[in-house]
């Protein structure tokens, strides 16, 4: 008995023959309500995972290969057992990354099939690429009995990113995979690692998602320059006051006498110290059920965002700008990397549908392009399946 619904259950079983012997994995996208770029500079984060999963059903072969197929785009490949260089397949090069790993860590892997199918939209913000690697986590961990805990593979994943891939990514977009839980979103301290889980209130409002159909293609390389921007800011708070291990432990209002290398990184700097403020200020308006306060932060996140961290970009910029515009949306910012995807917005809940359209049209009118809205909902985890 599956104990969750596998769609393309039939694809996926029949890509590789799966009998018995092989399992399959989900793993889910995340939403993240605000703390946005503090995961890798020890900061933190508001994320929780949502009902669209990453699926990836695998079985052990007895030839050394690992033989994948990826059903949306209707592509085969497969490689050797012992290959250590990337394809340039991306989706068989992020489960060769996940397979280096387990090696890293002594582990033996033999060859293996697998299949996969996602829900997540790629390139809209909502962590694709980590659903997937943390779908294959869990069935490889799962079909060659290794036992990591969660933590473990949140850092494999991380691993594979930067020496792999070469993304310098953080672990919000892994943690909320594995960890997630239905209703609740999760306050992380990316430096100590503790967690504590959060209803989100549901009376009157939504949120949704409206992805601006745009990504930049400097993604990555903006990415992983933010990455730099922000060492280089620790590198400058650190020849002042040493004791600091990472930019969130910087406190801008008493350590006074930093002089950073350039305005760009003292920008980068203000921004993770205020983001992380905003954080704060965002789970106590949660907790007291004080929306307005946490759609003016969401607000007030973007513009720094997009002015002090330059990570948006015209398109989202203007969904934004829509959003805080209508006295029907308490607030809404960009979400996740940047350079394109994703807003998230809080609205009121009568008003959603209209808001949504009225959004749409002037978007469309602006740049030409159908944006797509999504509403979501808080799910579980990541989780396996034996067949
Ligand atoms: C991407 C990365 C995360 C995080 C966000 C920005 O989703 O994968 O680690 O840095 O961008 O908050």
């Amino acid at each position: 008995m599956l104990s969750f619904e596998v769609p393309k259950i039939a694809s996926l079983t029949k890509a590789i023959d799966l009998d018995s012997d092989g399992c399959i994995a989900r793993a889910p996208g995340r939403i993240n309500l605000i703390g946005e770029h503090t995961d890798y500079n020890g900061g933190l984060v508001l994320p929780g995972a949502i009902d669209k999963y990453a699926y990836f059903s695998c079985k052990r072969i007895p030839e050394p290969e690992i033989r994948g197929v990826a059903l949306d785009l209707e592509e085969k490949a497969r490689v050797p057992l012992d290959t250590t260089k990337a394809t340039g397949i991306l989706w068989m090069d992020f489960i060769l990354g996940i397979v280096l790993e387990f090696k890293k860590r002594g582990k033996a892997v033999s060859g293996f099939a697998f299949a996969l199918t996602s829900e997540v939209p790629m390139g809209a913000g909502m962590s694709s690429s980590a659903a997937l690697e943390c779908a294959a986590l869990a069935g490889l961990d799962a079909l060659f009995n290794t036992g990591f805990d969660k933590w473990s593979m949140i850092h494999m994943s991380q691993s594979s990113n930067h020496e792999f891939l070469g993304i310098q990514g953080g672990i919000m977009d892994q943690f909320a995979s594995f960890y997630g839980k239905k209703d609740q979103v999760m306050l992380l301290d990316c430096r100590t690692k503790n967690h504590q889980y959060i209803a989100l209130p549901s009376a009157n409002m939504e949120w949704c998602l409206i992805n601006s159909c745009v990504k930049h293609n400097h993604l990555s390389s903006g990415y992983n320059d933010r990455v730099a921007e922000c060492k280089q800011a620790l590198q400058d708070i650190q020849s002042h006051y040493p004791e600091v291990q990472d930019l969130s432990q910087w406190d801008k209002a008493t350590m006074t006498s930093v002089r950073f290398s350039n305005e760009t990184v003292a920008r980068r700097a203000k921004f993770v110290y205020e983001e992380n403020q905003r954080v704060l200020a965002f789970v106590k308006g949660l907790q007291e059920g004080d929306i307005r306060t946490c759609g003016l932060l969401l607000n007030a996140s973007h513009e720094g965002l997009s002015m002090d961290y330059e990570v948006s970009c015209a398109e989202l910029d203007l969904l934004q700008k829509l959003g805080q515009d209508s006295a029907e949306v308490y607030g809404g910012r960009m979400m996740g990397g940047g350079f394109g995807g994703c807003t998230i917005n809080v609205c009121k809940e009568s008003s959603i549908e209209s808001v949504m359209k009225q959004t749409k049209d002037a978007y469309l009118q602006a740049f030409n392009i159908q944006a797509e809205y999504y509403k979501v909902a808080l799910s579980e985890g990541a989780q396996v399946v034996w067949v």
